[in-house]
Order: structure tokens, then C-alpha cells, then sequence
């Protein structure tokens, strides 16, 4: 009998090699399967894309059809009063979509008007609910104290410091002194500080308030909303499915699961779906039928009063309700609308919210708006680019066009005047505007985005971070350095 020769036998460490090899194409294909299913599975419309990363991902394409309940879907709304408009605006769809403006009493007065008169000016009392810190009422919306019915812990200030700002507020409104002339009878009052405290009472409140609505909105007063598109895109989910969306930002990291998780920036606006809320609200009951968990409020308490902010306590709190974010950028946008950073990124997209838009932009743009929806699209960046087109007009001094997808050009191009700057972006050809930034900076910026910017004039930098520039300037010996900002465009690159 012939031996047959034994195929050769692997060490034992290729053998583990191979296999740690193998399980490690698995999981990188199951990774890649995994996210393919998730964006897949939404349909399309789809940006999960993580900016703050520099992370550069093409958004995916928005593939089904949607159509707006506007009727007539387009008018001219040139001299259109405001319930002309209006009488076009589908309201049953409020019993789809709760609108939940979250505002503060210390907040400027022009934010909060243009506010009614453009995104929220065809919503009546019953239709819209308004979150404050302070009961009160704006023209016929009643404002809600969101913070009125916290739990007795809210008040214990050497845990939590910062709720005497609330307090405060309450007592001089009672005893006269909050509408005073003076002003700094107010300025120990932060609004800043009692925002991030009223996030999940807002979310408690709308709920009870308005109950068992398939979505609520939350919106704040500089949010613009474009809703047809909102509605457009909502009525393409189930709201009995727990649905958490907006522009999302880095939150905090689950140290059981080893996750980075996500949040959705209050800013742009985000929504709940009736499954997301309930999910939130939930409370564990014990087999004699009594809550064995605290109303969430008071759950998350020690959290709020840590973190900055409140829109990511409501991500950590829906996360550990197993709600995950569903981060649709740029549909849901952190900039304003001067500030939009027209690319390829955004070009084909819809969009949903703005955020910072100028009191004066959000009226205007809410009245354009009747004029362009059509029926089978929703409107993309691309319309809105008609509104107003960045670098119409070559260069511009005293303005600002920003610094974002940007680079520098290196110190041994030896750039120092707006001149060379210009000179250096016309040589690079991803470069569509540049900013000097000139005074004693000196700085040149080459973008490869393009944006509208706004009218900044010379300032001083101050030196130490975080201080405001009239503090520095109020001083004896100004710490910091004079800017001038000056702006420019290459025409021919952004109309190619
Ligand atoms: C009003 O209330 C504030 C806050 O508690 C207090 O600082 C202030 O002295 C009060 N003013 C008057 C006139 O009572």
C-alpha cells in the first residue's frame, strides 16, 4: 500500500492566525452588512454622517415619493397677507405632528416673534405647545412653566446649583422686580444654565398635554422648519416604532457596551415618535403594582445637573430606554441659512431645519417658501441656493464666509496679504472661496465649500478663551488681537 503524502500539517500559530484572520473578515463584512441593512432599511434619505470626525460620507439617495398636502401646493406669496398663506397650510396634519417650542423668558424678544411669524404663524393656541421656565403668554399662546411641577430634589441647590437661577426668576416676577428698567436688576438670572433642565419635563409635559400623537417636533426659537417636508418625510414612518431623529452629535460613551452613543442637537430641531416617547416614559412596576422606578425627571436629575446640555441627556436617556438616535444630516442642519455649507453633500438633499437662521431670514424665507413647493419633490439645498447665492459678488470687505471644510495654505507659501490669498485658493482646485483674515491674524482660509456668510466687522480677539471681546475691551491693555475679516469667491468654479 503506497503512503499517500500528508498535506502539511499548519503550526499551530498559522492555524490561529488564519482563524483570528477569518473571524476578522467576518466581522468587518457583518459590520458592513450591518450598516448597509440600517441605512437600507430607512429607505433611503439617508445621512448618517459624522462630521465632527471629519469624517466625509457621501449622504445616500433619497428613493421613494413623497407628496406635499399643501393646497394649492404653490402660490405667489408676493403681497399675501399672512392667513392667505396660511389657508394653504394642511393643519390635519397637526394630528400627525405636534409641533414643541421650547423657549426661555430671557431669551430675545425679536427671536420669539419671528418665530410666530414665519415657522409657527399657522399654528393657532390649541395647535401649538410652548415650553418655557416661566408661565406667561405671547400674543394667543399660553407659555408653559415646563419646570412649575419638578420633584422636591429639583430644589435642593447644594446638589443642584444652578436651578436658583429658575428660582430667582420666579420670585422677582412675583415681587415686581423681573420687568424692571434696570438692567441688572435681571443679570443674575442665567437662562442659559435653566435650559438644559427643561428638556425631559418638556417631553413629559407634550406628552401629557397632547397625548398619543404618532410624532411630536421640538423646535426652539431660532429652529426654521420647513414642514412640508417634515410631513412629507414623517408620514414614511410608523410611529409605533420607537423613532428618535435629528442632527446627530457625539453623546456619551456606554461603558457596558463598549459604544460610542449619539445624540440629536436640540438646535435643529428633533423628533419622538408615540413608540420613542412611551419608551421614554416607561416605568418599571413591581409585582404589587407599584412603580419600583422614579418619573424620569427625577431618574435623570444628577446627569442634568453635569452636563452641559439637555438635548444629551434625552439621547442618554432614550438610549438606556433602547431608543437609538437616527441621525438624518444634513436634512436636519446645525447652521443657519447664511452659514449653509453648499457641497456636493448637500446639493441633492432635502431639507428639513436651519438653525441660528436671523430673525429677519426666517420671515423672509417662510414666505418664498409658498412659492416653490411642488408637488411630487420636496424642496433640496439646490432650491434654496435661489433664495440667495453665496459669491454673487466676487469679494467682499468687513464680512465674514467662515471656516469650514477648510485648510490653510502652508507657512512656506509665505501668504500675507487677501491678494496672495486669493492667488493661492485659484491654485488649488477644490478651492471655491477664500477669507482673509487680516489685522494683526493674518490668517487665510481656503474653503471647499461655498457659503454666504455675513457682515462681520474689525474686532478684537480677546487673548484669554472664552472671554467676550467688550470685556477685554472695557480693560486697561486689550489682551488680544484686532481682526478684520474679508471675504472672496471663485465664480467660475461654483457655477461650474
Ligand atoms: C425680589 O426677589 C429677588 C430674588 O429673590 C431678590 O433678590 C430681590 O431683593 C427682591 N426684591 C424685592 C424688592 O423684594
Amino acid at each position: 500500500m503506497a503512503l499517500l503524502p500528508r498535506p502539511p500539517e499548519p503550526s499551530r500559530v498559522s492555524r490561529l492566525l488564519n482563524k483570528r484572520l477569518i473571524r476578522t473578515a467576518i466581522a468587518v463584512l457583518s459590520f458592513i452588512l450591518t450598516v448597509y441593512l440600517v441605512l437600507a432599511s430607512r429607505d433611503g434619505g439617508v445621512a448618517v454622517v459624522l462630521p465632527l470626525l471629519g469624517y466625509r460620507e457621501t449622504p445616500e439617495a433619497y428613493h421613494f415619493s413623497t407628496t406635499s398636502s399643501f393646497q394649492p401646493v404653490s402660490i405667489n406669496p408676493t403681497g399675501k397677507t399672512k392667513e392667505e398663506l396660511c389657508a394653504t397650510f394642511p393643519k390635519h396634519l397637526l394630528n400627525y405632528v405636534q409641533p414643541v417650542l421650547k423657549m426661555g423668558h430671557s431669551e430675545g424678544r425679536a427671536k420669539i416673534e419671528a418665530q410666530l411669524d414665519s415657522v409657527l404663524a399657522c399654528f393657532g393656541k390649541d395647535d401649538l405647545l410652548i415650553m418655557s421656565d416661566l408661565d406667561d403668554t405671547i400674543r394667543e399662546h399660553k407659555i408653559v412653566d415646563a419646570l412649575a411641577d419638578l420633584p422636591q430634589s429639583y430644589y435642593n441647590l447644594r446638589k443642584n446649583r444652578d436651578f436658583k437661577n429658575y428660582m430667582w426668576q420666579r420670585q422677582m416676577r412675583d415681587n415686581g422686580t423681573l420687568h424692571s428698567e434696570d438692567p441688572t436688576a435681571t443679570k443674575p438670572i442665567d437662562g442659559w444654565v435653566i435650559d438644559k433642565y427643561k428638556f425631559l419635563p418638556m417631553v413629559e409635559r407634550a406628552w401629557i398635554t397632547k397625548p398619543d400623537k404618532p410624532f411630536y417636533f421640538f423646535l426652539e426659537a431660532d429652529t426654521y422648519v420647513f414642514w412640508d417636508n417634515v410631513f412629507r418625510f414623517l408620514q414614511t414612518f410608523d410611529p409605533d416604532v420607537p423613532v428618535y431623529m435629528g442632527s446627530p452629535s457625539p453623546g456619551q460613551y456606554d461603558k457596558t457596551r463598549d459604544i460610542k452613543t449619539w445624540f440629536a442637537n436640540g438646535g435643529p430641531g428633533f423628533v419622538l415618535s408615540r413608540g420613542a416617547i412611551k419608551a421614554l416614559l416607561h416605568r418599571e412596576s413591581g409585582s404589587n403594582g407599584q412603580y419600583i422606578e422614579p418619573p424620569i425627571a427625577e431618574k435623570w436629575l444628577s446627569l442634568v445637573s453635569e452636563e452641559c446640555c439637555g438635548d444629551s441627556v434625552v439621547g442618554w436617556a432614550l438610549w438606556n430606554a433602547n431608543v437609538e438616535l437616527q441621525g438624518y444630516w444634513p436634512m436636519f442642519n446645525p447652521h443657519p441659512l447664511h452659514g449653509i455649507p453648499f457641497s456636493d453633500l448637500y446639493w441633492c438633499q432635502p431639507v428639513l431645519t436651519l438653525h441660528k437662521t436671523t430673525p429677519k431670514d426666517m420671515v423672509e424665507l417662510w414666505r418664498w417658501e409658498f412659492g416653490q413647493r411642488t408637488l411630487h419633490r420636496p424642496l433640496l439645498y439646490s432650491d434654496l441656493w435661489h433664495f440667495r447665492h453665496p459669491g454673487e459678488l466676487g469679494v467682499l470687505e468687513n464680512w465674514d464666509n467662515g471656516d469650514w471644510d477648510s485648510w490653510i495654505p502652508p507657512s512656506e507659501a509665505k501668504v500675507d496679504s487677501f491678494k496672495s490669498c486669493e492667488q493661492f485658493c485659484r491654485k488649488e482646485d477644490r478651492c471655491v472661496q477664500w477669507n482673509w483674515r487680516g489685522g494683526n491674524d493674518k490668517t487665510c482660509i481656503l474653503m471647499q465649500s461655498i457659503r454666504y456668510g455675513q457682515a462681520r466687522e474689525r474686532e478684537m480677539i480677546p487673548e484669554k478663551r472664552g472671554a467676550k471681546p467688550e470685556e477685554i475691551l472695557a480693560g486697561e491693555k486689550p489682551k488680544g488681537k484686532w481682526v478684520d475679516y474679508n471675504s472672496g469667491w471663485v465664480g467660475e468654479r461654483i457655477n461650474k
